[in-house]
């Protein structure tokens, strides 16, 4: 009798088994022709279609999927001419995607929400025609992020400050674009490809990227600083202090000179003829004061140190 239940048990599992392999490649095909949809029209994803599945083990059935044991970890649609306002939140429901590259395509617009897709390894939109201000949290929470490459776009605004706590971040590619204002400051152990170049940065590079090879810098408007020449900010500085300082002193003898009018002026000639009177008297005392403290007892000396106090009061 338990000879005669296994096949069924067999035939069981098998179903079972058959149920679990077309429920989980079915909503991968389902899944990438929706983000297919999102795209122009485009002859190249032909092969994008419901006769295969995207995946059979390593290898894989559609154009620029990337496949291992049956499960879509990549997708590298590259030199396609494709165009489109790409829906990388229909990606999402790819549990085990971990690497996007559009490189050398016409794609146009703003950078897509990449940080729908946490667990994202690398993206490449390097050449294409992606435009507008990166917001700065555009990178947040992607902690496997190793790998940004934005190159030869038309980015512009700053360099999102996102990017500068990514843990893993290994390499980050902005060049040709026209990113403004200055690098924020990258404190990575890790990262090793760094390029910045051809954009319009300035001011002084941060000191962590100091040990950067200096065509990483190059073709900016005013980035200084090491590997970079010494920036002239202090000398800029210096010769603004120096015209302050110019002001300042010029200021205090203005100021000067005003006081001395305003005293001549101020003065009438009557007390400066007292003047020479009552220092006379003062000397008086003072000489008065030194016989006593010379000769007699303190209190001689304060009672006629008053005395001399009221003279010189009265005089
Ligand atoms: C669907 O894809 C297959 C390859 O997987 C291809 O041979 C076929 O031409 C495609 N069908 C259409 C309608 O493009
Ligand atoms: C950075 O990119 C420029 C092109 O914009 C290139 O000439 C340079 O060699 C690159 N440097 C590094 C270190 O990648």
């Amino acid at each position: 009798m338990a000879c005669a239940d296994q096949p069924w048990s067999l035939i069981l599992v098998i179903i079972l088994l058959l149920h679990v392999i077309t429920s989980s490649s079915k909503p991968d095909s389902e899944i990438l022709l929706k983000f297919k949809y999102s795209l122009g029209k485009n002859s190249r994803l032909s092969t994008w279609n419901t006769s295969t599945s995207p995946c059979s083990g390593d290898g894989t059935n559609w154009i620029g999927i990337l496949c291992e044991k049956g499960t879509i970890w990549g997708l590298q649609l590259e030199n396609m001419g494709l165009t489109g306002a790409m829906d990388l939140n229909s990606l999402k429901e790819l549990p085990f995607l971990r690497t996007l590259s559009f490189m050398h395509n016409n794609f146009e617009g703003p950078l897509p929400s990449i940080k729908e897709l946490r667990a994202l390894k690398s993206v490449y939109l390097t050449n294409n025609k992606f435009s507008g201000d990166i917001q700065a949290n555009a990178f947040d929470g992607m902690l496997s992020l190793k790998k940004v490459h934005l190159a030869h776009n038309r980015f512009t605004g700053l360099i999102p400050l996102s990017l500068t706590i990514l843990p893993r971040l290994l390499e980050l590619r902005l060049e040709g674009n026209k990113f403004e204002g200055a690098i924020p400051d990258f404190q990575q152990d890790g990262l090793k490809v760094m390029n910045v170049s051809n954009n319009v940065l300035e001011g002084q590079i941060p000191e962590g990227l100091s040990k950067m090879d200096a065509s990483s810098f190059s073709g900016n408007s005013d980035l200084c600083g090491p590997p970079l020449g010494l920036c002239p900010s202090s000398q800029k500085l210096s010769v603004g202090t120096i015209v302050l300082l110019v002001i300042v002193v010029a200021a205090a003898l203005a100021a000067i000179a005003a006081v001395f009018v305003i005293l001549r002026r101020g003065n009438p000639t009557p007390q400066l003829q007292e003047a020479p009177g009552s220092l006379h008297v003062h000397k008086e005392v003072t000489f008065t004061d030194a016989d006593n403290m010379e000769h007699g007892s303190p209190r001689e000396h304060s009672s006629k140190g008053r005395r001399a106090g009221v003279d010189i009061s009265e005089g």
